[in-house]
């Protein structure tokens, strides 16, 4: 995934920049060709000699300093490069860039690029935790800036809180996620996400706990992935992720009519959402009365709108579903991909914290016709939806296997 690409890696003077060399090694080895950027403050922490060795090119330092005889070095670099890293970010290099302050090499660099640009920031708790830091991350997060971390843990200041640089694997992952930029390019998918609601008269419905934030984490890096994203939503408190069409539904019935309706046109459809397997069997027009101790209500079997995409699958498409278990989890879930016809399922243990319905973060298996693609333990729904379309893009490139879910 490297060989060839141009990262650069800024260096900011935290005391974690002697952490930036391993970085700056793992990414050489691994083929990529390495730009090192220090302030001014970071060449008084890590002498640029080691970077220069380390990466086998002139490091920058000064901003009119001239790189390989090119004049405008930092222009240049801010073209070339895939991918800009910053480990470690200080409070300062942050502040500048959110203020648009391009004053060394590197906060013009970063100002100049339009290659992706990590952020992973390294500073003491309560610098970190000060409203101004917070608010320029914010603000930063606003304009497309990516971060990771920073990790809670012991800080060099004596201190244990947030603040510590990410572990250097974690550095990597999410500046590789960052070069897979494009991987959906040219691909329309199709997801639906939260809960439905079932009335039981015009004020009153059944309904569930989803929150809709696996669905709309699936939308935005689908869409930040670059595909054309169809977001087909039940009612939830999320705003909808920029440059994503979103279709509003509040019952199965509407959510089936239009998933149904903008699938036949989507290269992946992945099947996010809660929907009610029950709805009252006749609303009432009117509010119900409280009329006696005891009140009963039919239901009725709402469609299940996977198992209907399913059978009216096309060749190439490739179909996701989840399945969300409180026991027998992979089982439960291969017994459910198949019954539905689908590719991937996504095998969900809920009813405990940190998963599942209503939480930050899930932890689930993603299962295929081959059994287990990927395991992932408690992380954060972004980078469960990472993984999803990860194992989508690897059923489309790996060929024989399209269109027959078996
Ligand atoms: N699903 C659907 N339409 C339904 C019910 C479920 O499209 N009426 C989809 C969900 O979006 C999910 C998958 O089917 O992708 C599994 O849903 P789940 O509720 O876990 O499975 P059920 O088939 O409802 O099985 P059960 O509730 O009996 O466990």
């Amino acid at each position: 995934m490297w060989e060839g690409k141009k990262v650069v890696v800024g260096v900011t003077g935290s005391i974690a920049a002697f952490k930036a060399c391993e970085l700056v090694s793992r990414l050489t080895q691994a083929g990529a060709e390495v730009h090192v950027v220090l302030t001014r403050a970071a060449t008084n922490l890590v002498a640029p000699a080691t970077f220069r060795e380390l990466s086998r090119h002139p490091v920058c330092v000064d901003l009119f300093a001239e790189l390989a005889g090119r004049p405008v070095a930092h222009v240049s670099l801010a073209e070339a490069a895939d991918v800009v890293v910053v480990a470690p970010a200080t409070a300062n290099v942050l502040g500048k860039v959110a203020a648009g302050v391009a004053d060394d090499f590197l906060t013009t660099t970063i100002i100049a690029t339009r290659a992706p640009v990590l952020f992973a920031p390294a500073m003491n708790v309560r610098m970190w935790q000060n409203p101004v830091v917070q608010a320029n991350v914010e603000r930063l997060k606003g304009v497309g800036y990516h971060f990771v971390g920073p990790a809670t843990g012991w800080l060099a200041c004596g201190e244990t809180g947030e603040g510590r640089l990410a572990p250097v694997e974690e550095i990597l992952t999410a500046a590789g996620r960052l070069l897979k930029a494009a991987d959906l390019a040219g691909r329309r998918v199709l997801i639906t996400a939260g809960p439905t609601r079932e009335p039981l008269d015009p004020v009153r419905f059944i309904s569930n706990r989803s929150s809709g934030r696996m669905g709309y984490a699936l939308a935005e890096a689908a869409r930040r992935r670059g595909a054309e994203v169809e977001l087909v939503s039940g009612p939830v408190a999320l705003a909808p992720p920029p440059g994503v069409r979103v279709t509003q539904v509040e019952t199965a019935g509407e959510m089936r009519q239009a998933t149904l309706e903008l699938a036949a046109a989507a290269d992946a459809v992945v099947l996010a959402a809660a929907v009610a397997d029950y709805r009252p069997a006749e609303p009432a027009p009117h509010k119900l009365k409280r009329t006696a101790d005891e009140a009963v209500v039919r239901l009725v079997a709402n469609p299940d709108i996977a198992r209907e995409v399913g059978s009216a699958r096309r060749p190439g498409q490739v179909l996701v579903g989840f399945a969300a278990e409180t026991e027998d989890l992979l089982r439960n879930a291969e017994a459910k991909r198949r019954a539905k016809g689908l590719d991937l399922i996504v095998a969900n243990l809920v009813g405990m914290a940190g998963s599942g319905f209503d939480a930050e973060t899930n932890s689930v298996i993603i299962l295929g016709p081959e059994g287990p693609v990927a395991e992932l333990e408690q992380r954060p729904k972004s980078e469960v939806a990472e993984r999803i379309w990860d194992a989508v893009v690897e059923r489309w490139t790996g060929g024989e296997n399209l269109g027959r879910a078996t």
